[in-house]
């Protein structure tokens, strides 16, 4: 479904239409195309990471979430059977489960079972299809669980469409906040609040501020599987929008950036070269980048002001023993 040149040149002609002068593109597409265009126009160069987890994507990041090098989902996960029938006693009698952004099934699964009273669980997500087969493979696995998914960004969602959410605990795992910006964060942790409502608690995964020896390896591993799922974003370009990428010419980049705190993953053209994207030519200098990603580590106290800054108040922390991660329960009041 690659556009033609032809149907780029109508866009001009019709100022902003373009998208429903019947370029046969979907609504998704057209998106995309928007997003790719502007963010390879734009100085500096970027993409926003949701495009990063098409189908292909988010079986790459499945793998990431199994290397050796990547501690966050193994982590995580010891965390949750560690201490689940704590985090179960401290979040109170939940009976409703809205995960934010539900990723695999693997950690809700661990979660559900420490929650004893859980009658209904509620999975947001953009992916329709990711919602159905973990939706699914949850209540194969919990037959009583009423599961009503969502479709939708969860940074958006405003209410949980008149699905009575009796005793609420929400659930956002895989330092996915660290991928917002601080004031993203807190705007997503206020709308969360409002989604929830007073009086409900809050479970989220966050990574921790650490040596760069066990960091940047997470974010660039051996087997090269971060760079497959990086260098993706440029395929995914060349097979919807018709771009023509030469995966080989861009190199995957995961730097630190100290001041920020925070991860940062690129693309880094390897060359003097010129893409094509529908019909729009790109130059790029040798070593000229575009930012695909930020992830955030936060100090245990720095993510508690962040979250007080949200208006919830910090409940309890669980850490493993070589503080690599943390798992924050909050509580609005
Ligand atoms: N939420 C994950 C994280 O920040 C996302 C992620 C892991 C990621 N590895 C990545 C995003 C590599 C882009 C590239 O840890």
């Amino acid at each position: 479904m690659a556009r033609t040149a032809t149907s780029v040149q109508d866009r001009g002609e019709i100022a902003g239409d373009w998208d429903r002068g019947g370029s046969g593109l979907s609504a998704e597409a057209t998106e995309f195309a928007d997003a790719v265009l502007c963010g390879l126009g734009r100085r500096p160069r970027s993409i926003p990471s949701r495009f990063l987890y098409d189908d292909t994507g988010s079986a790459l990041f499945e793998d990431i979430t199994r290397l050796e090098e990547y501690y966050p989902t193994r982590t995580e996960m010891a965390l949750l059977r560690t201490h689940g029938p704590e985090i179960a006693f401290c979040a109170g009698p939940v009976e409703t489960l809205v995960e934010f952004g539900s990723g695999s099934s693997r950690k809700t699964g661990l979660l559900i079972e420490a929650l004893r009273n859980l009658r209904t669980y509620i999975p947001i997500d953009v992916s329709e299809s990711f919602l159905t087969d973990a939706a699914a493979r949850l209540q194969r696995d919990h037959a009583k669980l009423t599961v009503r998914p969502m479709v939708g960004d969860f940074t958006k969602a405003r209410d949980l469409n008149g699905i009575g959410a009796e005793r609420p605990l929400g659930f956002f795992s895989g330092s996915t906040i660290g991928n917002l910006t601080h004031d993203e964060a807190v705007a997503f942790l206020d709308n969360a609040a409002r989604l929830l409502g007073s009086g409900s608690a809050f479970l989220i995964g966050v990574d921790l501020e650490k040596s760069l020896d066990i960091l940047i390896p997470a974010y660039d591993d051996a087997r090269g599987v971060t760079a497959a799922f990086s260098l993706n974003l440029l395929s995914r370009i060349n097979r919807e929008l018709g771009g023509d990428f030469d995966t080989g010419r861009f190199a995957h980049r995961a730097l630190y950036n100290g001041r920020a705190g925070r991860i940062e993953i690129y693309l880094e053209s390897l060359a003097d070269q010129t893409v094509e994207v529908l019909g729009e030519r790109f130059d790029f200098a040798n070593g000229e980048r575009i930012h695909t990603e930020n992830s955030h580590k936060y100090s245990i106290g720095g993510f508690q002001s962040l979250a007080r800054r949200a208006g919830w108040l910090p409940m309890r922390v669980w850490t493993d023993k070589d503080n690599l991660f943390s798992l924050h329960l909050l509580r609005r009041p």
